[in-house]
């Protein structure tokens, strides 16, 4: 009895302390017993913690997202969290896909362990969709169709963090199928989450390109307990790493990207810290640090949005902290280690061709797989020329060629959102994406999504517009 109450009173004196202090010295081996203790003894005070994560690709060219995001639920359950708080997207076709030289295994960087065991399949192939993710994130059960039904059951006192991997562009981000994610969706669905108080405070972690662009003038001031951090500014790309023929390179055999830039900065950086002792403001100084490589066209800026007092709260309040990591002492980290060097990059868009060359360029000469290698990388060349001239050919029929090059390239200026009329925008992505690419797995008709929105700005004709997509997609249609 009385040792109990010696051991309740110790522990209620500790969780006071917590935050700032460590347990020095383990020589009596019993120091984690006790952090592990106390983790699950504050998250009763603090309310839970909830995690939706999801890849927004599939295809073995772009193998790195599903791996970004199979690492970070293996972040959040050595971190404390149960499955039953942990919602998984992910197509999953990468840990058996014949191409992957290790079957049933997924890696996230070159001597990396396997990412893939565990994970839950909670939605997975065409479950992975706009209707259900953002279903997910509001708890609305009866808003999901197919998958586990795990959806975000947050209450008041909750705290919720969401990590998206994937290609992206103006305004959007994928999806393995049906539409795109848009900024104004994404956005609705925060506002209706926060209106229905539901949470205490939410944190949002986005790799793609142009991600900023997500968030960028859209997300209401008002709206104060959501802090967001993205990859890229809303006009530039985001890069892949870990790529075949790059320092590091993965393992001979893997034909892909393991791993993109922003997303294994914070990965490799929660790997190893205690999250108690790291503020999200800290880990974003890491994590941009690491991005911007020192040539800016060839890296991004990593981009903070909505409340960045949030900034303040320790990364544990949302992603746990690993037991192991509790004695970690920014001096255990030596000067060269990983987490200080950018690895090489490719930018998102070229990684999918990197892959396919490799594939091609690997293949035994005369075999039958060279000849599926070549179809294949002829394939996404002509596709992607197909997609350069038909956007050339929309631009000068509906405000003439002298246009086109203002289209293509200007951008908002910082503050402002990348577009003003969303249904235009919408309907104007979707057209392009059906005509143009719709056999394109490697979403480079994403690529547009900009100059669709300079277009809507601009206050284009929408049955216009989509009458010269219709017409230049199918006049320069490749030969299938
Ligand atoms: C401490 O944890 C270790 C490993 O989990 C376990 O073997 C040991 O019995 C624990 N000690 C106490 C006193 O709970
Ligand atoms: C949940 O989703 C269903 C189906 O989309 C919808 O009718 C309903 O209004 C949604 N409920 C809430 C609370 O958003
Ligand atoms: C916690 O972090 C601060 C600043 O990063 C550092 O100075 C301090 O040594 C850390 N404490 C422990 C116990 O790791
Ligand atoms: C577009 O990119 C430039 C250069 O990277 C940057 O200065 C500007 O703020 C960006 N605009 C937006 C809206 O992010």
């Amino acid at each position: 009895m009385t040792s109990h109450c010696g051991l309740f009173l110790f522990l209620a004196l500790s969780c006071i302390v917590v935050e700032s202090r460590r347990f020095g010295g383990n020589s009596d081996g019993l120091s984690s017993n006790v952090s592990e203790f106390l983790h699950s003894a504050d998250s009763n005070v603090e309310g839970k913690r909830w995690a939706v994560l999801i890849a927004g690709s599939n295809g073995y060219e772009n193998y790195r997202h599903q791996a970004d995001i199979c690492h970070a639920y293996q972040i959040l359950r050595k971190g404390g969290l149960e499955d039953e708080n942990i919602i998984v997207f992910m197509y999953d076709d990468i840990a058996f896909n014949v191409y992957n030289p290790r079957p049933g295994v997924v890696i996230n960087k070159p001597n990396g362990e396997d990412v893939y065991e565990g994970v839950p399949k909670d939605y997975t192939g065409e479950d992975v969709n706009v209707n259900n993710f953002l279903a997910a994130i509001l708890g609305n059960k009866t808003g999901i169709t197919g998958g586990s039904g795990k959806v975000v059951e947050s209450s008041p006192n909750d705290y919720i963090f969401i990590y998206y991997a994937d290609h992206g562009s103006t305004g959007i981000l994928g999806m393995p199928s049906g539409d795109y994610l848009t900024a104004q969706d994404l956005m609705n669905t925060l506002k209706q989450k926060h209106a229905a108080k539901s949470y205490k405070s939410m944190v949002i972690y986005v790799e793609a390109c142009e991600s900023g662009s997500m968030f960028e003038g859209i997300l209401p001031s008002d709206i104060d307990n959501i802090y967001v951090i993205t990859a890229a500014n809303a006009n530039e790309s985001s890069w892949a790493a870990y790529c075949p023929d790059d320092f590091p390179s993965p393992p001979s055999g893997f034909d892909t990207c393991l791993g993109d830039l922003f997303s294994i900065s914070w990965l490799e950086d929660s790997d190893i810290h205690d999250l108690r002792n790291e503020t999200l403001e800290q880990q974003y100084q890491v994590v941009r640090r690491r991005t911007a490589v020192d040539d800016l066209d060839f890296s991004s800026h990593v981009m903070q949005y909505g409340n960045k007092g949030i900034g303040e709260d320790s990364v544990f309040n949302y992603i746990g902290t690993n037991p192991n990591n509790d004695h970690y002492s920014p001096s255990d980290n030596p000067p060269h280690s990983g987490l200080t060097t950018t690895p090489h990059i490719v930018s998102q868009h070229d990684a999918s061709l990197l892959h396919f060359w490799h594939k091609y360029h690997n293949a035994p000469e005369g075999s039958p797989k060279k000849t599926e290698a070549h179809k294949e990388l002829v394939d996404q060349l002509s596709l992607r020329k197909h997609m350069d001239q038909s956007i050339h050919e929309i631009i000068s029929v509906v405000f003439g060629r002298e246009k086109i090059s203002e289209m293509l390239n200007s951008v908002q200026s910082a503050g402002n959102p990348v577009v003003h009329d969303w249904d235009c925008f919408k309907l104007l992505v979707k057209s392009f994406r059906k005509h143009c690419g719709s056999t394109s797995r490697t979403r480079y008709d994403m690529k547009y999504s900009g100059a669709f929105a300079n277009m809507c700005n601009a206050g284009v004709d929408i049955s216009r517009a989509t009458q010269a997509i219709t017409q230049a997609c199918s006049a320069n249609a490749p030969p299938s």
